[in-house]
């Protein structure tokens, strides 16, 4: 039954009939418990309240199915003012972003012209960025553009998925450029060819992953909700004698809140990843893929509007 509704939700998140008539109708369906709002704007206040409450942020200007060069270029000039904005209201934020919104799937050209633009302003101003990882046939162009980034902007992170088989192997090649890396389990529907699809393997290689970043001594950010992997990443902070400052714990927003409370509570860095932006669709659909439990707000959402 659960794969079932996960594979419905996933099959949904890539509707792009469905996604046009979202946009239509706008924020619903309870999307706004998880999605800061449509604009960077809307999202200031948001980000203000958790960096209160002692949470970073990490801001993603979601957005996908991006195929013009025109509105690839609008999506940077989004990012750069983002940047701007984070450093103006001197928010506790980082951003995040997709390399396919950004134009990955029309011109390499493109797309490393766009990063660039956005990370010259971030480095400027201080505020570092991440590449999101999207599925696994864009994984290896994800990773390329990656490390030739990092030789000149050291301010730029990315994500390494447990469910890949390759991630160990790209844990390794990433050694020598001191990568930021988000650890977590993968959110797109992938076949066995490329990817464990028993959870359990999923789980125990993202606790090998983590063991082996911070091995390799470099700042990594443990994104998952699951107390076996925050639990785990406690138990190898005493182990092997870590300082709090050498790792971060990332959730959603909207997720666990309370959990996130904690472990500010505890002394750990947790960092909120907040979507914002009209293209809060696909997102939104993964999210409930991921956990049917959060259907139930979704439910509450298309009754309460
Ligand atoms: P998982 O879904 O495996 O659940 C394990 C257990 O955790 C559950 O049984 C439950 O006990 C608990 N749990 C999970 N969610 C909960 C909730 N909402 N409330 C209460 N308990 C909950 N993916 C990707 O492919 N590319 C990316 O760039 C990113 N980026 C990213 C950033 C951040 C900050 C996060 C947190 C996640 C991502 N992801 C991602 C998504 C990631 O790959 C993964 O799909 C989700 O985090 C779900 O996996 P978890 O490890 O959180 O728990």
């Amino acid at each position: 039954m659960e794969a079932i509704s996960k594979n419905f939700f996933l099959y949904l998140s890539n509707n792009k009939v469905l996604d046009r008539l979202a946009k239509r109708f706008g924020s619903r369906f309870g999307a706004d418990k998880i999605v800061g709002g449509e604009t960077f704007s809307q999202a200031i206040p948001i980000i203000e309240q958790l960096n209160h409450d002692g949470l970073q942020v990490t801001v993603d200007h979601l957005g996908e199915f991006v195929t013009s060069e025109e509105e690839a270029r609008n999506r940077a000039e989004e990012c750069v003012e983002a940047v701007q904005l984070i450093a103006e209201n001197q928010l506790q934020s980082e951003i995040s972003l997709k390399l396919t919104s950004l134009g990955l799937d029309i011109s390499h050209q493109l797309v490393i012209e766009n990063m660039e633009k956005i990370l010259k302003e971030a480095q400027a101003r201080e505020v570092t960025v991440t590449i999101d990882m999207e599925d696994s046939s864009r994984c290896e162009s994800t990773l390329e553009i990656y490390k030739s980034l990092k030789k000149d902007y050291s301010n730029l992170g990315t994500v390494i998925q447990s469910y890949l088989y390759r991630s160990d192997c790209d844990i390794e090649e990433l050694h020598s450029v001191d990568p930021y890396l988000r650890l977590v389990k993968g959110a797109y529907k992938e076949s066995g060819k490329v990817a464990f699809i028993d959870k359990e393997m999923v789980d125990s290689n993202l606790k090998h992953l983590i063991k082996k970043n911070l091995k390799n001594g470099h700042y990594t950010a443990i994104a998952s909700h699951d107390d076996a992997i925050i639990n785990y990443t406690k138990q190898l902070e005493r182990e092997m004698s870590l300082s709090k400052d050498q790792f971060e714990f990332q959730m959603l927003y909207g997720m666990r809140n309370e959990t996130q409370k904690q472990l500010v509570k505890e002394g750990y860095t947790v960092r909120v990843y907040l979507p914002y932006g009209e293209d809060w669709y696909g997102y939104f659909m993964r999210r409930l893929a991921e956990r049917p439990a959060n259907v139930a707000f979704a439910i509450k959402g298309i009754f309460s509007k």
